[in-house]
């Protein structure tokens, strides 16, 4: 399987905000061939492969999803048919890029992946899909981006594998009709809501990434430390689990700022201790909230006396995109009852109160 990363709006959905580095290869250290898409060209999210699972069996967590997927990829191998289209939607960081490229390995193709801000002009959508083998998966993040144009070129592909193109201007247009191979489209987004019906209702399987449990997390954690080389004992792995927001990608950032505090203070096995002491400086408390969350649920408290308040107010009040608001910074919040949404508009909770209170607490301390 090879990893085919069009596009610089693809580069910038999945792109690590940290410089790049040499690759990893789990597989590599683990004394079995290099795995293709990590020798792929150097895409800017190599730095997220030296530590994805490659096969189903290696994912830890999403129970339900690796079932349904499991047994849908079992009845298309033994029907040598492509795997129906597949839409991965949830909030960000929870695996559906990891999901889509281990379907890949798992269906013995490629995977080409791309996002729905690259895909501005017709020929970018087209110039992809002439090109695909027969069983490739085309992964499009932000799926619910993707511009109208772009979305009816995909209708026909979809349903018969086939392209309508139109030939020529004005009275001379003409319309032209080119085979596509038998593909999947893997489509990922965070606001599910906010695709189209006639898009959505052509994906076979629909399936939502949740938040990970603490002992997913945990043992996700002791697989990146493994890979990274890092001695870390299970209380620390835990401890990392808990402050991740419920989230791999978050968890794998957290272990290598754990990592760097370790090495510069020349200490040996990482225990609770130290993780608690290495996140506490990157002002990441004990359940996983961030400045940004606080700030919000303190805004919420202060500036509007615990809401309800609307989100466009909120995050104006907070300099932040309402829509990245909704997306990525309250999912968490109202997943732990910090935040609730109400039909008025956003409140703090109880939970919410207790928790900024004992941040507070702790830090005056
Ligand atoms: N690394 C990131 N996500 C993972 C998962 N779900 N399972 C194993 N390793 C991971």
């Amino acid at each position: 399987m090879a990893i085919v990363s069009s596009g610089s709006a693809s580069a910038g959905a999945a792109a690590p905000r940290e410089p790049r580095r040499r690759l990893v290869d789990p597989a590599a250290q683990a004394g079995e061939e290099p795995s293709r898409a990590t020798e792929a060209a150097d895409t800017p999210i190599q730095r997220e492969d030296s530590l994805r699972p490659r096969r189903l069996a290696d994912y830890i967590g999403q129970s339900e999803l690796k079932q349904v997927l499991g047994i849908a990829v079992e009845a298309t191998r033994a029907r040598e048919e492509a795997l129906d289209h597949v839409l991965l939607y949830g909030p960000p960081g929870l695996g559906k890029t990891t999901m889509a490229l281990v379907l890949a390995e798992e269906l013995g193709v490629r995977c080409r992946i791309t996002s729905a801000p690259a895909l501005e002009r017709p020929r970018d959508i087209v110039g992809l899909l002439v090109n695909l083998e027969p069983r490739e998966l085309l992964f499009i993040d932000e799926i619910h981006r993707l511009n109208r144009v772009a979305e009816e070129i995909l209708y026909p592909a979809m349903e018969d594998f086939r392209l309508d193109l139109t030939v020529g201007k004005g009275t001379t247009a003409r319309t032209r009709s080119l085979p596509v191979a038998p593909f999947t489209l893997v489509g990922a987004t965070t606001r599910a809501g906010s695709l189209s019906s006639p898009l959505r209702d052509r994906f076979g399987l629909i399936q939502r990434l949740e938040f990970y449990g603490l002992e997913d997390l945990q043992a996700i954690v002791l697989r990146a430390a493994g890979l990274l080389q890092i001695e870390l004992d299970s209380a620390a792995a835990l401890e990392v689990a808990r402050r991740c927001r419920g989230t791999p990608r978050i968890a794998n950032r957290l272990l290598r700022r754990v990592r760097d505090v370790a090495a510069v203070g020349g200490h040996g096995c990482v225990g609770a201790e130290l993780v608690h002491e290495a996140l506490s400086l990157h002002r990441v408390d004990a359940r996983g909230l961030d400045a940004s969350d606080r700030r919000l649920l303190h805004l919420l408290q202060h500036g509007y006396g615990g809401g309800p308040v609307g989100l466009d107010t909120l995050a104006a009040g907070l300099g932040e995109d309402p829509a990245t608001l909704e997306a990525v910074v309250e999912p968490f919040l109202l997943q732990q009852g910090l935040l609730q949404r109400t039909p008025r508009g956003r409140v703090i909770t109880e939970a919410g109160l207790a928790h900024l209170q004992a941040h507070h607490n702790s830090t005056a301390a």
